[in-house]
């Protein structure tokens, strides 16, 4: 990608992101994502003293959460969108092991070497450049760190591919297989995919734009999130 498309697309993101910050919903996607964000913490193993990095964070919901299991450690949330970014240091005014960044996946600004993981949750499909981000990401990981990608908009689950007319920003479509791929390309390791179920009963009379039905919700949970995650190779 072009640099010049890059500034714009990023330019888009921080536009759109901005808004939903300000309509509330970066409180909102914390709801809407903590359980499958739940399923997967369950089965990863965190150290008090990891440096881990959100990356595209939003309001600072999951940062808060990872903060609590880092205790001597560092996380940072990073996030394009600046009223996100803002939102986010204000819940979150008196943690000492947390800070909130302004920046883009494709251009972290942070130390290489850093972080030992790299999380990121309904993030991923909206990166303009995504193997760009992805050489970020290996660049602030230490050896052997770990990155992963939780994402509800993939090939594999179709019905979320309906969000993409509805979105006002552009989106990738791509199987596990795809996103595997652009890590590997990127220098990534021990690349997998897999699914991660979102457990909630669809709730009574649901209604929203999103889905054209409560059994199309029942059926996108039941098919889950997409999980990607990839090693950065020890030398
Ligand atoms: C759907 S929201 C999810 C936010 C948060 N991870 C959550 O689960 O609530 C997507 C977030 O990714 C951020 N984002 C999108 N593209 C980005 C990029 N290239 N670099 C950094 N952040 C980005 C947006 O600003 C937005 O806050």
């Amino acid at each position: 990608m072009k640099e010049e498309e890059l500034v714009e697309a990023e330019a888009r993101l921080r536009a759109e992101f901005n808004r939903w910050a300000e309509a509330g919903r970066g409180e909102e996607m914390g709801e809407e994502h903590a359980a499958i964000a739940a399923g997967m913490l369950a089965a990863m193993r965190f150290a008090p003293t990891d440096k881990i990095l959100d990356l595209g964070c939003g309001a600072g919901w999951l940062a808060g959460i990872l903060a609590d299991k880092a205790p001597q450690g560092q996380v940072v949330g990073v996030d394009v969108a600046d009223e996100m970014i803002r939102r986010a240091r204000q819940r979150h005014v008196d943690r000492e092991n947390l800070m909130f960044v302004v920046g883009e996946a494709e251009d972290i600004p942070w130390d290489d070497s850093f972080f030992n993981h790299v999380i990121s949750i309904e993030s991923a499909y909206y990166w303009p450049d995504p193997v760009k981000a992805f050489r970020e990401i290996f660049r602030v990981l230490q050896p052997g760190g770990e990155v992963r990608v939780l994402i509800n908009l993939y090939q594999e689950n179709v019905y979320s591919h309906q969000w993409r007319d509805k979105l006002a920003v552009a989106t990738h479509l791509l199987s596990g297989d795809d996103w595997c791929g652009l890590m590997a390309q990127a220098g990534f390791g021990d690349t997998r995919h897999s699914r991660i179920v979102d457990p909630r009963p669809v709730p009574v009379g649901y209604q929203s734009k999103w889905f054209k039905s409560a059994a199309e919700l029942g059926e996108f949970r039941r098919l889950g999130a997409l999980l990607a995650s990839g090693r950065r190779p020890q030398p």
